[in-house]
Order: C-alpha cells, then sequence, then structure tokens
C-alpha cells in the first residue's frame, strides 16, 4: 500500500496553484514531475563533484565519473541487464531509437522488411520509415483489433516475409494498451529479426527485465520517471550494439585516430559521442533509486487503479468517447467529448487548475487508425489521488457542459 500523502511531500510542484486554483497534474504520460532526492542528487553534483568525465587526471574528474558510472551501474540492476557494457546514455527515448536506426542503416537492405505497430509513437514510427524510404526497404505496419490491443496473427504474417527489425511499444501513449511483449519478441526472433522495445511509457509500469524479454534493444527516457530531461538509456544485447554503426563522431567514441582513419572504443563509449550528459545521468540513477525506494509493482499497481478508476468516471460524462477497451490499460487514457473540440476542452479546464494533454500525442497514424484527429489525454502517476481523479473529472464534465452550451 502506497503512503501517497508522504510521497507527495517529496514533489512540492504538486503543491502549486496554476491559474488560482489547485493545481491537479494529469499529464504523467508526457512528463512526470521530479521528487526532491532527484533535485537534490543533482545540487549536490554540481555543488561538489562537477567535472567532465573519462578525460581529466583530477579529483573532481574521477569523482565525477564514478557517478556517471554508478548511475550506469543503477541502470543495469534496473533493467536486469548482463552489464554496463549493455547499457548506452542517450538523450532519451528519441535519440536512443535514432542510434539504433541509424546505427542499422548497413544492416537493412533494399527490399528487406521492417516491421513497426500502429501503436507507435512518432519517435519508434519516423526513424524506421526514413530508413526504409532511404534504403528502399519495405515499412510493414501491425495494426489493433477492435479494442486496441496488438494484431499478433497480423505480425506474425508481416515477419514470416523475411523481417531484418521489429519495433514496438511496451505500451501505447494513447490507449495505456499494454503489448504482449514476450510474444513480440519470440515472433520477432523466429522470423530471425532483431527487436526494439520502446519503453518510453512501460518503464513505469512493471518491471521490465531485459534478460527475461530477450529484446536485442530498449529505449526509454529519464523524464517519464523523475529524472531531468535530455537523458534516457538504451539497452542493447553485446551482439545487437555491435551491429550499430556510430552515426555520431567527435571525442570519447574513438580509440586510435590517424589521417586515413579511426577506429572505435569499446562500447559502450563508442555510442556516446562528446562530452555526454553526466548530470543528467546521475539524475537518471537518483530517479531509479526513488522508484525502487517507493517500491515499482506497487507504484504501478497503484497507476492501474487511477487508471481504472478514471475510465469508470469519465464514462459518466455525457457524450464521453474512450478511446480502446485493451486488455491491460496502463498509464493513460484517451478520449474526446461529443461537440467538443480537445483543443478547447484542455484549455478550459486549464483555467481550473487541471493539466491534461490534448493533440495527437505524437501518433499521428494510431489517430487516422482510430478516426480521430485530436484527443484528450488523462495520465496519473503514483502521487496523485482517487480525488484528484474525481476532481478532474468533475472539471471535465463542467468544461464539456460549458463548451456545448
Ligand atoms: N511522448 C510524450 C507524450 O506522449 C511527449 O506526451
Amino acid at each position: 500500500m502506497l503512503d501517497v500523502e508522504s510521497i507527495r511531500d517529496d514533489f512540492p510542484i504538486l503543491g502549486i496553484k496554476a491559474n488560482g486554483r489547485p493545481l491537479v497534474y494529469l499529464d504523467n504520460a508526457a512528463t512526470m514531475q521530479m521528487p526532491l532526492p532527484v533535485r537534490q542528487a543533482l545540487q549536490y553534483h554540481y555543488e561538489q563533484v562537477n567535472a567532465n568525465v573519462h578525460r581529466g587526471t583530477h579529483y573532481l574528474s574521477h569523482e565525477s565519473t564514478k557517478a556517471y558510472e554508478e548511475a550506469r551501474e543503477t541502470a543495469v540492476r534496473f533493467l536486469n541487464a548482463p552489464s554496463q557494457r549493455n547499457i548506452v546514455f542517450s538523450t532519451g527515448t528519441t535519440g536512443a531509437i535514432n542510434t539504433v536506426a541509424l546505427g542499422l542503416r548497413d544492416y537493412v537492405q533494399r527490399g528487406d522488411i521492417v516491421v513497426a505497430t500502429v501503436l507507435e509513437h512518432h519517435s519508434n514510427f519516423v526513424p524506421w520509415q526514413q530508413l526504409c524510404l532511404e534504403k528502399g526497404a519495405q515499412f510493414k505496419v501491425v495494426g489493433i483489433d477492435q479494442k486496441g490491443d496488438l494484431d499478433l496473427d497480423e505480425l506474425k504474417r508481416v515477419v514470416t516475409g523475411g523481417a531484418k527489425i521489429v519495433a514496438c511499444t511496451c505500451c501505447s501513449n494513447v490507449l495505456g494498451a499494454v503489448t504482449p511483449v514476450h510474444d513480440v519478441v519470440k515472433i520477432a526472433h523466429e522470423a530471425g529479426a532483431l527487436c526494439l522495445l520502446d519503453a518510453a511509457q512501460g518503464i513505469r509500469h512493471g518491471v521490465l527485465d531485459v534478460q527475461e524479454l530477450d529484446c536485442d534493444f530498449l529505449a526509454f527516457s529519464g523524464h517519464k520517471l523523475g529524472a531531468p530531461t535530455g537523458i534516457g538509456v538504451l539497452y542493447g544485447k553485446s551482439k545487437a550494439l555491435e551491429l550499430l554503426k556510430p552515426a555520431w563522431f567527435g571525442g570519447e567514441m574513438v580509440d586510435i585516430v590517424t589521417t586515413e582513419k579511426t577506429t572505435w572504443e569499446e562500447l559502450p563509449l563508442r555510442l556516446e559521442p562528446g562530452t555526454p550528459n553526466y548530470v543528467g545521468a546521475i539524475g537518471l540513477g537518483a530517479a531509479l533509486g526513488y522508484l525502487e525506494f517507493v517500491g515499482r509493482k506497487e507504484a504501478s499497481a497503484y497507476e492501474d487503479e487511477l487508471i481504472a478508476y478514471a475510465v469508470k468516471r469519465l464514462s459518466e460524462i455525457d457524450g464521453m468517447h474512450i478511446y480502446g477497451d485493451p486488455i491491460h490499460r496502463s498509464g493513460c487514457v484517451s478520449f474526446n467529448v461529443e461537440g467538443v473540440h480537445p483543443f478547447d476542452l484542455c484549455t478550459l479546464i486549464d483555467k481550473m487548475g487541471v493539466a491534461l494533454r490534448s493533440g495527437n500525442a505524437c501518433a499521428q497514424p494510431l489517430l487516422s487508425a482510430l478516426g480521430c484527429t485530436a484527443v484528450a489525454r488523462l495520465s496519473p502517476a503514483f502521487y496523485n489521488s482517487f480525488e484528484e481523479i474525481d476532481a478532474a473529472v468533475s472539471t471535465i464534465n463542467r468544461g464539456a457542459l460549458m463548451l456545448r452550451n
């Protein structure tokens, strides 16, 4: 049982007023707020430790490097990765997926099949689409069923043509549909394809064990779990990471540079060119530690209860249309109210202190499959309360009535 009251003390921003009303922050799928221990870790680093990493011989440089590599070790434990070699720090999920897609530019050849799903955020869709366009490869998109769950039969049909890569989200950032990732990985591997999982939304929901999942790559962003923005993780099996041809070049990622040629540093450094966002990584380590402290399973189970409650309460609103009814909904719910544009609704309820996201949620192919161009999205985190869901629902109801009349 989570002690939500005391957890909230770690998030002072939840106590502010927005537009003169108590803030009800339910846009956690876009970004989660930062807990005090993460901010303290950042402050401590800048005040007591700061220096560039992997470069200097002086005291601070050693200490800073140690803290950076400790953060990597925290990510190793969090994902149950085999070793530090398998954890590449990136700018976020988008950066991580682009590192993979660009890194596979020689691996994917004309006519090859690359598979994504219609549930993907643009960041796990556009890089593959563009790679295919550039290489003359075939980009195939697997659909969903009536309830919004991934169509595994279609996935099986599509990959048997000889897919090279299967890219799939762990959890839709629109429907909250949790995908059967074990099945996805198995289907990809049976077809001889590499499998990349986008865990941007999935990382806070349940426990992701990369060795048990057996995925080749997994990407997530720190800011979805309370770390600063601009830092994320690309996990890869050693063999999969070795396939990647670096796309960005510079300091740190090289071994020997001569006028004629350059050789690369060992993993993971060859994929971390330039000065890394080491303070961000240290913040990420602190955020992972905080989530462990709160209890990953407990936080995730509580968020699922909040989402189930939000779906039930939202359904009571006249003219409400909730998108999807997946087997397991986690993290968010998207909806529209008949006769009301979601942008107008979210702008109006913002004036009453309620923060939701509106728009295409960076998932235009999915919205198009759902038959709309914009949604309102409510996404709780483990620091939200049932009372806040009630407050949001009654504000949404009020806003919809005002806009319709
Ligand atoms: N990916 C984030 C979202 O879905 C920004 O809102």
